[in-house]
């Protein structure tokens, strides 16, 4: 079993080399946990190396746990070592051989193979494909051009030189005391959320609170409601943890709650964008509001309210959110900070219910701990000097006018071509196409043209009313808008 160690002229001392040769034979399973090895005398003879070779590569292998030693009887190969030998041999195993697993090596070439069930049905979500660059009307993007550059890096420039050991620590994964706070006076003062800064925890996005919520709040099986359009984070958050979701039509008035009661009244959770439904651009009326909210205190069940853009309404104020109305503690509310200043920031928070608030905090804690103190410091500096509220409001009229910019060119390149949705908040519409027209051949000649048009079916389970697509206004300048309009209305 041990042949002779010959050189191999890399110059390894010798009592290494019998070490690795060991170590070997033990982690592919020839030496099976517990099995005694030949005394020190033996195994030098056999490999032909002095016994104190043996004697310092034993040290080595006892000292890593491969073997034990006991005075008087001998070593033995380690017995934690059972499960490293046996997959050690199965991934030997030829391609092919018997009933047994493919090798590791061999499963590792077919990609998706090696995944568990759920990490397939995640990779399967595909990145997206626009993410590099920068086109017109291209969906989630904000107005990075007018961006206030200069007093961001003047917020983060002072931060950076100063520094404090304190924030080279670790942090609470409930965020920052000072942003929390931050967050929850402007949520309540502009959002009409009920909340104090204990609420308030601070993450890296608005997808990572849908996932935390996904998986504390449901077992895999459990039924969700989804809006029928529904964001596709939102659904792959839901559908990753394993839930079994519910489409809910979306009128005029919002989620259709009745129809979610009809269609799954044992639902564990509703997933609802309220003030700006995504993608459709409508608001949720006040009574759907309190029927959601009764049906989920008399389920107790919990409601997602993802409120990711409605700092920017184009006509009245902002309006109130859903948790805001909520008197038994059903609602976990998310907001983004991604949208509002830029992409890359990749802090968002969430408030929940004071009784979950350790719960989240925990699980966000082993998940990747807490978000950069540093960029934490910096946003919660642009909300208390007052440049957030600024930021907003400027936002608000460049937004406005990239809006008006979009309509006006539909309605004179292509008014008997598209209907626009509501456009009178957020930063995208859906523009439905009146003729019948193959939407994917629209997408495809658009993008030769450096337009992204995102197919609206894409975010429906079942079948879109008419072919429609939506368009993001909030990237680009009017003059970009209105070229964009030209092509589009060229290509339909
Ligand atoms: C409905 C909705 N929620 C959330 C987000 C994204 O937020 P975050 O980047 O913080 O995950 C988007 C992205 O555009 C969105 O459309």
């Amino acid at each position: 079993m041990f042949h002779e160690l010959e050189d191999d002229g890399s110059g390894t001392p010798l009592y290494r080399r019998a070490y690795r040769r060991i170590r070997q034979m033990i982690l592919d399973g020839t030496l099976p946990s517990g099995r005694r090895l030949p005394s020190t005398r033996t195994l030098s003879g056999d490999l032909g190396v002095s016994r104190n070779t043996v004697e310092l590569a034993f040290s080595q292998l006892q000292s890593e746990g491969y073997i034990r030693r006991r005075i008087g009887s001998g070593s033995f190969v380690g017995d934690s070592l059972p499960n490293a030998a046996a997959h050690a041999r199965r991934a030997r195993r030829p391609v092919g051989s018997g009933t047994a697993e493919r090798p590791v090596l061999a499963r590792r070439t077919t990609g998706t193979a090696v995944l568990s069930k759920r990490g397939r049905l995640a990779a399967a979500a595909a990145p997206d494909p626009e993410a590099d660059a920068d086109p017109t009307f291209g969906v989630c993007r904000p107005g990075l051009d007018v961006f206030p550059l200069h007093i961001w890096n003047r917020l983060l420039a002072r931060r950076a030189r100063q520094t404090t050991r304190e924030l080279l620590d670790e942090s609470s994964p409930k965020g920052l005391g000072v942003l929390r706070r931050a967050v929850a006076e402007y949520l309540v003062a502009s959002r009409g959320v009920k909340c104090d800064a204990e609420q308030v925890i601070v993450l890296t996005s608005t997808q990572q609170g849908l996932d935390l919520a996904a998986r504390l709040l449901l077992d895999p099986g459990q039924a969700a409601w989804v809006e029928e359009p529904c964001y596709i984070g939102a659904r792959l958050a839901l559908r990753n943890a394993g839930a079994r979701l519910v489409p809910v039509p979306v009128d005029d008035g919002g989620l259709d709650v009745d129809r979610g009661i009809h269609l799954a009244n044992d639902a564990r959770l509703a997933y609802v964008t309220p003030s700006h439904q995504f993608p459709l651009g409508v608001t949720m009326g006040l009574s759907r509001r309190l029927e959601l909210l009764r049906w989920a205190e008399r389920s107790d069940a919990w409601i997602v309210e993802d409120d990711y853009d409605s700092e920017f309404r184009y006509a009245g104020r902002p309006l109130a959110s859903l948790q805001g109305l909520d008197r038994s503690g059903r609602v976990v509310y998310l907001g983004t900070f991604n949208k509002v200043m830029f992409p890359s920031l990749r802090l968002a928070y969430m408030v929940v219910p004071p009784d979950l608030v350790d719960a989240f905090a925990a699980a966000r804690r082993w998940i990747d701990g807490h978000s950069s103190a540093l960029v934490q410091t910096v946003m919660a500096d642009f909300i208390t000097g007052g440049h957030f509220g600024t930021h907003i409001r400027h936002m608000r009229e460049v937004y406005r006018e990239r809006r008006d910019a979009l309509t006006d060119a539909t309605h004179r390149y292509a008014p008997s071509r598209i209907q626009l949705g509501p456009a009178d908040g957020g930063l995208h519409v859906v523009a439905w196409l009146l003729d019948t027209v193959d939407v994917r051949r629209i997408v495809a000649g658009a993008a030769a043209e450096s337009l992204y048009l995102r197919d609206v079916s894409l975010y429906y389970a079942t079948s879109p009313p008419a072919p429609g697509i939506v368009l993001s206004f909030a990237s680009s300048a009017p003059h970009v808008l209105r070229r964009g309009v030209r092509i589009l209305s060229r290509l339909l």
